[in-house]
């Protein structure tokens, strides 16, 4: 691949980025790794709607469907040509491969046809990339938010994070078994809930008068010192709360159903603070471990579906001012998948001579 175009003392570097790494078609032009000059998200929700999650197969057709109408509209919102672009970025992992390998495959011939670097993002860091960009209100994008600790909580992905710098990082735990936001989904369908679960059972739980101790749900530690999550228990002792336990011949007492008011609000709101105590309490043990190594941190990167939730915010705040921390949280748009937080992150990695030649692969498992 070609070097990035040098650019004229003024003019600023254009990224396009783009995003097929589950159910969003997106592609972005982010200038100077900063500025959002476009950012079009193409939904599939209403596609998977009735299959209560993501169906790989539909999702990736429609991401073949949309791939190039999105990359259109991004440039045309940002009132520019393909050749006005200087590289083109695209998450290349994790997520699911037939999705993935849509949006590998466009950005290699986009780069291969306009001569500009091709530069491979990985989805999950660029979530943390996310409250860098100027419209995220963030604020600056300052080198000296490092070292930094970096949360990463979607329906695919939970994890921690330790980042020397936007693009050297180093993951220090992560999920066990179901991520926070595929949690939410599936207690929001244990509580009859629709699709998607997650925003649904945010603003259930935050029903006036909702009771969030009306339930004691177990909130997973695993090991004294581990900085890894388990939601499974949890969406267990949900269900059983719903359904009651089960006997030895497997028959719940009840009939699945939605539970009735106001028990299904305080159903949700004692679920909702179970998920976010355990995500705080990892966080504190991440603080506690890296201070102890005197690797102290001097800010919260935050990023991922479940950052929108408004109890997960609020606790996040009041965390980063207990530790004096400046936080990170992106705004609720670039919260969820997006592609401008690639083409931000891939704006870096271009920086630091981290380009890819046509040989890059989609990679459907998390590598760091
Ligand atoms: O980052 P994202 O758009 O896609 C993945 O990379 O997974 O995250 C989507 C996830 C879904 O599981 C969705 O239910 C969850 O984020 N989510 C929420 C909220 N908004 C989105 N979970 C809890 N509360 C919310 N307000
Ligand atoms: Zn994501």
């Amino acid at each position: 691949m070609p070097p990035p175009r040098p650019a004229a003392a003024d003019a600023p570097v254009l990224v396009l980025g783009l995003e097929t790494s589950c159910d969003e078609t997106g592609a972005a032009v982010v200038a100077d790794g900063r500025w959002i000059r476009s950012n079009v998200i193409a939904s599939q929700t209403d596609l998977h709607a009735r299959y209560r999650g993501v169906v790989p197969e539909l999702a990736s057709r429609a991401h073949a469907e949309r791939i190039l109408p999105v990359v259109r509209r991004a440039l045309s919102d940002a009132g520019l040509g393909l050749d006005a672009i200087d590289a083109v970025a695209v998450g290349h992992r994790p997520g699911l491969i037939g999705s993935l390998l849509v949006g590998v495959a466009a950005a290699k011939a986009l780069a291969w046809s306009l001569g500009k670097p091709l530069v491979g993002v990985d989805h999950v860091h660029a979530h943390l990339y996310a409250g860098y960009l100027a419209e995220a209100g963030g604020g600056p994008p300052s080198d000296a938010l490092f070292p930094a600790l970096g949360l990463v909580v979607s329906g695919g992905h939970t994890a921690i994070y330790r980042c020397r710098s936007p693009i050297e990082l180093t993951r220090l735990g992560g999920t066990i078994d179901d991520a926070a936001g595929e949690a939410f989904d599936k207690a929001a369908t244990i509580l009859g809930l629709p699709y998607p679960g997650g925003p649904n059972l945010d603003r259930l739980a935050s029903t006036p008068g909702a009771n969030d101790r009306a339930h004691d749900f177990p909130i997973s530690r695993l090991s004294p010192t581990s900085l890894d999550f388990s939601f499974s228990g949890l969406k267990t002792a949900l269900l059983y709360a719903v359904r009651g336990v089960p006997g030895p011949d497997g028959v719940f007492p009840r009939e699945a159903g939605a539970p009735v008011e106001p028990e299904r609000s305080n159903l949700a709101a004692a679920f909702r603070r179970a998920v976010v105590r355990a995500i705080i309490l990892k966080l504190e043990r991440a603080m506690d471990r890296l201070a102890g190594e005197g690797a102290g941190v001097r800010s919260l990167l935050t990023g991922g579906g479940v950052t929108a939730n408004t109890l997960l915010r609020s606790e996040l705040a009041r965390l980063a001012r207990a530790r004096a921390l400046e936080l990170r949280l992106p705004a609720p748009e670039l919260c969820v998948d997006n592609a401008a937080m690639i083409a931000g992150l891939g704006h870096r990695l271009l920086e630091a001579g981290r380009t890819s030649d046509l040989s890059l692969q989609a990679l459907p498992t998390v590598t760091g």
